[in-house]
């Protein structure tokens, strides 16, 4: 069978029709009752009803009608006008099956294209999908979830959205790897139901089986999230190597103890000295802590976080590990991983950290309440959480979007994608700690070919041509900059219409930036038919933008900087990532990290160097052509 490609045998039925209860045609038979509710009933069903989707619709509810309480409307934005594309809804398959669908009135021409079928076609339609970095075959994606490694295997959940490419209908997606970056996509793990969307959260080994499902089961926590029941934490166990779970039957194992709205993202880790389970959650600006034998009954220790970092945003997301400092083990410091939204240097959703100790109770941050460290100082790296069972090696996963636009980026058949897995570790600067996120070593089993560039003296423009054939837009580069008397050295990883990512340091400011104001589509709410705008909140004022980031135009057509400050300066080791739709920078393994999209309308297939006020050296530059 094709790679990405589920057999394709679309069924025979190709039109159906719109009056009230037709004759049954082609074993499909629509019943509508009024202009909000239509029955749909199947006599013999296929694996799947095929829905027509236009994003730019409100929500329908479709739902699955088998007279249990579990049954849940699922809401999907069938199309009234025109159809973008088709997502695939899970029939009893061989059974007789009713769907009933709300909110969707009798005009809509969802009616006529809804098909039966026992195959779903997921090869790819989209120009902007990556060509190495993980994406959904089809649907939305946000923050990766349960993070685990086990038996050889990284399990990769995530927020996910199977009927339609915006956020809603939350569900843990699954993808596997083992070697985290070919990843293989399986059936989602964990589907809404009616307590709620399934929010983010972690996965164990429980390799003491403490909470009673055998030895080495892998157990989940999730946020359930619903406006009945509020956010509320939820567990489930798999006895399958992670492929499906079960709920427990008692959950929620954890409510918010003064009605907290926003208390979500469970992050379950061993805390050895207790030999105790801890719970790390985002209880509105705040990171609660918790404690537990069995993972079903938690203890309340303490809370950290009002008053820290950027002020005053929403935490979400929250990890927290224990890692060496400087490599050396005698030197152990905790880092609690804060994402935020908004809160973003330059608008939008980031992730920042606190580096301290722990005392089994209460976590104290080194520095001072106003002091914030960014894991990437890009604008689209966010939820980054970790896996866990990695013994000696701490990898993260970032979801590569902002809040401010991730609905409306220029891609249909799936939405949202993850950056490439980052290992994490502590290095000092002027007597500070802070962490540096490097692309995981792995990364190099995606060069196909190499090319090194002699040593090259930059004084004005230097072109390198043939950066890719011009097809494929997977390149790796590393570099070493030294900016000599040069008050700014980059280059432009450009395309023949001029458009480009220009990356460069500048000596003045003692910044790097990435500037993407003329990358290709920076203006995303008016690209194709999206009605969409950028989601701005009240306190990221223009001018509060303006002045935070480079060249500020709108918030995707701006550049993104970090101070050259945490590096050692003089030379610069740059390693540079770019794929269909993104450019990762890491400098000097991992000190600084850049995460930003960008939508060029020709892949980069050049590379031009340039200074300004004087020369520079760039030295050992190789180009790799990359590719799964
Ligand atoms: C972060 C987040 C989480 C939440 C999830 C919902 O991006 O808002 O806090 O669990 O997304 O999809």
């Amino acid at each position: 069978m094709e790679k990405n490609f589920i057999r394709l045998t679309w069924a025979l039925t190709l039109s159906v029709g719109l009056a009230a209860c037709q004759a049954p045609q082609n074993n499909l038979v629509f019943e509508h009752q009024g202009d909000t509710l239509t029955l749909l009933h199947i006599e013999k069903a296929p694996k799947y009803l095929i829905l027509p989707i236009q994003e730019s619709c409100n929500e329908g509810q479709v739902k699955l009608v088998t007279g249990s309480p579990a049954d849940v409307a699922m809401d999907i934005r069938l199309a009234v006008d025109s159809v973008e594309y088709y997502v695939p809804f899970e029939l009893p398959e061989g059974e007789r099956a009713t769907v009933a669908i709300a909110r969707v009135g009798e005009k809509a021409v969802c009616w006529e294209h809804i098909q039966l079928a026992d195959t779903f076609d997921t090869r790819n339609t989209d120009y902007y999908r990556p060509e190495y970095h993980h994406t959904p075959l089809f649907g939305w994606m946000n923050d990766a979830n349960g993070l685990v490694y086990k038996d050889g295997e990284y399990h990769l959940y995530y927020q996910y959205n199977p009927y339609g490419s915006k956020w809603g209908n939350m569900h843990w997606g699954h993808s596997v790897s083992r070697d985290l970056i070919h990843w293989q996509h399986l059936k989602p793990a964990i589907a809404r139901d009616t307590l709620g969307h399934i929010f983010s959260g972690s996965t164990v080994v429980d390799h003491l089986n403490s909470a009673g499902y055998g030895e080495d089961a892998l157990v989940a926590f999730y946020t359930s999230a619903s406006d009945a029941h509020g956010q509320i934490q939820c567990m489930a166990y798999s006895k399958d190597n992670g492929r499906t779970y079960t709920k427990y039957e008692k959950n929620p194992i954890l409510t918010p103890f003064d009605g907290l709205k926003d208390f979500r993202d469970p992050k379950v880790f061993w805390y050895e000295p207790a030999k105790k389970w801890y719970m790390i959650v985002s209880a509105d600006k705040n990171m609660r802590f918790y404690s537990s034998d069995d993972m079903k009954e938690w203890t309340y220790l303490s809370q950290f976080g009002e008053g820290y970092g950027v002020q005053p945003n929403q935490f979400e997301c929250p990890d927290f590990i224990q890692l060496p400092v400087d490599g050396d083990t005698s030197r152990m410091k905790w880092v609690m991983i804060v994402n935020i939204n908004p809160g973003c240097m330059f608008g939008g959703s980031a992730t920042e950290y606190f580096v301290g100790d722990f005392d089994g109770k209460t976590f104290r941050c080194d520095t001072k309440p106003n002091v914030t460290k960014w894991l990437d100082y890009g604008k689209d790296h966010y939820a980054t959480v970790c896996f866990s069972n990695t013994a000696g090696r701490t990898i993260a996963v970032p979801w590569m979007s902002n809040w401010q636009y991730a609905n409306i980026t220029p891609i249909r058949q799936y939405r949202g994608a993850n950056a490439l897995p980052r290992e994490l570790s502590l290095y000092t600067k002027d007597g500070e700690i802070y962490v540096a996120a490097d692309a995981v070593k792995e990364t190099e089993s995606l060069r196909q070919k190499t090319k090194k560039v002699e040593n090259l003296a930059v004084k004005g423009e230097y072109q390198v041509e043939h950066l890719t054939d011009g097809v494929k837009s997977g390149v790796e580069l590393e570099m070493d900059i030294t900016p000599a008397s040069a008050q700014t050295v980059g280059f432009d990883l450009m395309n023949g219409k001029g458009e480009k990512a220009r990356i460069y340091l500048d000596m003045k400011a003692g910044r790097i930036v990435m500037d993407r104001t003329e990358s290709g589509i920076t203006d995303l709410p008016k690209w194709g038919n999206n009605k969409g705008s950028y989601d701005v909140h009240v306190k990221e004022t223009d001018e509060h933008r303006k002045t935070l980031s480079v060249n500020y135009q709108n918030d995707f057509a701006l550049g993104t900087w970090a101070p050259l400050s945490l590096c050692e300066g003089q030379t610069y080791h740059l390693h540079v990532f770019v794929d269909k739709c993104s450019v990762e920078i890491f400098v000097d393994g991992g000190r600084i990290a850049m995460t930003n999209l960008v939508f060029p309308t020709e892949v980069y297939d050049s590379l031009r160097f340039f200074t300004e006020g004087g020369e520079a050296q760039v030295e050992n530059l190789t180009i790799y052509q990359l590719g799964l």
